[in-house]
């Protein structure tokens, strides 16, 4: 089976209505991410980072994948699929996708604040100053602020550089070292970027340029594939 290496970002959920961030004038959701997506903003005021993160929890359980989600999840009847996104949300997952790997960490989950191993899942959509860990610490969002380590960049750069296909979908590509993923793919894959405001990017071979919303461009793209595939 072929390989194909899809990287998303928060423009696929966009029209899930989940807010992208660059979109809307430097500030998430009316916050200054330095203030609710920081170690220091966590260290400041962690009851306002757990509210901000309950509240994206909340938005993510009441929202449902859309058809950009819902045609990649079907690339699996004939390749052999993973979605490497930056999102935090889970609806690659329930959209179909069996392999998922998060780069900036799950708001389905929490994590000690004493051993970063202690990963939990998140019961219904709040966490409050009362949520421990079994060693009796305050739990935190799993998720990776500015500032701190991507530690799955590692598989997520292995997985890109033998990828057959490989195509980036709703993503601005500006924060790294996410965003380096995209020199990564082999020279010779077949490469897409499907984002009504993509810019070109130098130095790439091979990449079509797609300038549609993911709703509308990956249902397509994913019948092309589909059809393209011998399996
Ligand atoms: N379909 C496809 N793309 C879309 C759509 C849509 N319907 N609507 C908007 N977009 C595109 C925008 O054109 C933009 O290029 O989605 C992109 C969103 O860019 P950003 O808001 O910068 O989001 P992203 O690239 O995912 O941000 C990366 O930054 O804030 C941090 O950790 C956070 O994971 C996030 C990272």
């Amino acid at each position: 089976m072929k390989r194909i290496v899809v990287f998303t970002g928060a423009g696929i959920s966009a029209e899930s209505g989940i807010r992208t961030f660059r979109d809307s004038g430097g500030l998430w959701e009316e916050h200054d991410v330095k203030d609710v997506a920081t170690p220091e903003a966590w260290s400041r005021n962690p009851d306002l980072v757990t509210r901000f993160y309950n509240q994206r929890r909340k938005q993510m359980l009441e929202s449902t994948p859309n058809d950009g989600h819902l045609a990649l999840a079907k690339l699996e009847s004939k390749y052999d699929v993973t979605i490497i996104t930056q999102n935090v949300d889970d609806l690659h997952e329930r959209a179909g996708s069996s392999k998922v790997i998060h780069l900036h960490g799950e708001l389905s989950k929490s994590r000690s604040t004493a051993n970063p191993d202690l990963v939990y899942n998140v019961d219904g959509w709040e966490l409050t100053a009362d949520s421990k860990c079994e060693l009796g610490s305050r739990l935190r969002p799993h998720i990776v602020w500015f500032g701190e380590d991507v530690p799955m960049m590692i598989p997520a750069i292995q997985l890109t550089s033998v990828a057959d296909i490989f195509i980036i979908v709703g993503t601005s590509l500006e924060v790294y070292p996410a965003a380096g993923l995209v020199l990564r793919a082999p020279d010779e894959s077949l490469k897409y970027y499907v984002d009504p405001n993509a810019n070109s990017i130098s130095n790439i071979n091979n990449l079509h340029i797609v300038r549609e919303k993911s709703g509308i461009a990956l249902p397509q793209l994913v019948d092309e594939l589909l059809s393209m595939s011998t399996k």
